[in-house]
C-alpha cells in the first residue's frame, strides 16, 4: 500500500448488482403458507423476492423436505463475484487496481475461511480482503471503513454486500420466511483529488439487543419482529440525524435517502420523522424483501442508474441489524471525478 498522505478524498466510481434469477412471489408463498399477498404487502411492502435456497430453488424435491445446497445454482460468493466484476468493469478498472476488498455479508458460505478469500480469488485480486459482518448495516460499515483505508493509503477499495438469506430462513415459518431474499450490491470506492465524498458518518451496535435478532451456526433467523421494528425505526432516525450533524446538512440537503430494505412501514416511519418525502428515499424491497448487507448497495445502484442523482447531490445511506447495528453516511456524489483532471494514480 502506499504511504500515508494527508487529504485524500474518495468516490464511488463504479456500482454494480447481482440477482439470483429465481423469482418468488407472495402468491407462491401462500400456497404451502398460511399467508397471502395483500398481509404481506400491507405490513411489509415486499411483493417478490430472488432466491438461491429453499422450497424454490431450482431442483426437483418436496418443498418443506428439502435441505441440502442446490450445488452449482449460487452462493453468496457467486452473487458478490458477479457484482464485483460488474462494478470493476463499470469503473473501467482491473483486477490489478484494487488494494483492499471488504466482503460485508451475514451470510458466509462457510465458517472458515472467509467467503472474502474465494471472492478474491476468483476476481483475480491480489490485494487483502476480509468479510464484515455488521447484519443490515454492513454495507455502511463498509463505506465508512473503505474510505478511512483510503485516508491512510489505499488508492481503491471494492466493497460487496452480498447475501443467501434464503439459506438461513426457516421456510416453514411464516413470520420470517417471507421477509428475507438474496442479492448483491458492489462498489468502487477510490481515492479522487481533493475532499472526500463522506461528509459524515455514524456507526454503532447495541449488543444487549442481541437476543431479538439472531440466528446460531446451523439453526434459522429467530426475530422479535415487533421489537426489531420499534429499534429499527429510532436507529434510522437518530443514526441519519448524527450523520447529518456531522456532515453539517439538513434533511432538505439530502437528495437520495437510501435505507435499508426491510419494511416499507419502517422506511415511512423513518422519513416521516427525519421530514425526508418519501418521494426522495430509494425503494426496492418491493421486489428484493430484505437482502441483509446486500440492500443498501442494491437500492443506491437502481436509484442511480434511473438518473436519481446528479454529480453534487447528497446522498443519506442508513442501515441497522442484528447486533443491534447501526450504521448512517451522508455521501457527496460524483460519479466521475477524473473527467476535468489529470490521470488516475497507479494501483499502490
Ligand atoms: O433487517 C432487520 C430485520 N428485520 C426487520 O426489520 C423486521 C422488523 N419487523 C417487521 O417488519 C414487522 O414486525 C413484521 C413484518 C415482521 C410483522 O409485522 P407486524 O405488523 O409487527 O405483525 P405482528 O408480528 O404483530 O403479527 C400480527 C399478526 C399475528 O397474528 P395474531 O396474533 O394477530 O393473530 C401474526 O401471527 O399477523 C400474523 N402473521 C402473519 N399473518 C399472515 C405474522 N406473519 C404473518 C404472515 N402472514 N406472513
Amino acid at each position: 500500500m502506499a504511504p500515508m498522505a494527508p487529504n485524500r478524498g474518495s468516490a464511488i466510481t463504479g456500482w454494480a448488482m447481482a440477482l439470483p434469477p429465481t423469482i418468488v412471489t407472495n402468491e407462491d408463498l401462500s400456497r404451502y403458507l398460511d399467508t397471502s399477498d395483500s398481509w404481506i404487502v400491507d405490513r411489509t411492502g415486499i411483493r417478490e423476492r430472488r432466491v438461491i435456497y429453499g422450497p424454490f430453488a431450482p431442483r426437483p424435491a418436496d418443498p418443506l423436505t428439502w435441505t441440502s445446497p442446490p450445488m452449482g445454482i449460487g452462493t453468496t460468493a457467486s452473487l458478490a463475484i458477479e457484482a464485483g466484476r460488474k462494478a470493476l468493469d463499470a469503473a473501467h478498472l482491473g483486477a490489478e487496481d484494487i488494494d483492499l476488498l471488504i466482503l460485508c455479508t451475514t451470510t458466509p458460505d462457510q465458517a472458515v475461511p472467509a467467503t472474502s478469500s474465494v471472492v478474491q480469488s476468483a476476481l483475480g485480486l491480489h490485494c487483502a480482503a476480509f468479510d464484515l459482518n455488521a447484519a443490515c448495516a454492513g454495507f455502511v460499515y463498509g463505506l465508512v471503513t473503505a474510505a478511512s483505508f483510503i485516508t491512510g493509503g489505499a488508492h481503491r477499495v471494492l466493497v460487496i454486500g452480498s447475501e443467501t438469506l434464503s439459506r438461513i430462513v426457516d421456510w416453514t415459518d411464516r413470520e420470517t420466511a417471507v421477509l428475507f431474499g438474496d442479492g448483491a450490491g458492489a462498489v468502487v470506492v477510490e481515492e479522487v483529488p481533493g475532499d472526500s465524498s463522506l461528509l459524515g458518518w455514524d456507526v454503532g451496535v447495541d449488543g444487549q439487543l442481541q437476543p431479538i435478532l439472531y440466528a446460531d451456526h446451523g439453526g434459522s433467523l429467530q426475530m422479535v419482529g415487533k421489537e426489531v421494528f420499534r429499534r429499527a425505526v429510532r436507529a434510522t432516525v437518530e443514526s441519519s440525524q448524527a450523520a447529518m450533524e456531522r456532515a453539517k446538512v439538513t434533511p432538505d440537503d439530502i437528495a437520495l435517502f437510501v435505507p435499508h430494505q426491510a419494511n416499507s412501514r419502517i422506511i415511512e416511519a423513518a422519513c416521516a420523522r427525519l421530514e425526508i418525502p418519501i418521494e426522495r428515499a430509494a425503494v426496492m424491497l418491493d421486489r428484493t424483501g430484505n437482502t441483509s448487507s446486500a440492500s443498501i448497495p442494491l437500492a443506491l445502484c437502481e436509484a442511480v442508474d434511473a438518473g436519481r442523482v446528479a454529480d453534487g447531490d447528497l446522498i443519506l445511506m442508513s442501515g441497522f441489524g442484528a447486533g443491534m447495528t447501526w450504521a448512517s453516511a451522508v455521501w457527496r456524489w460524483c460519479s466521475d471525478p477524473f473527467q476535468d483532471c489529470a490521470e488516475r494514480p497507479a494501483s499502490g
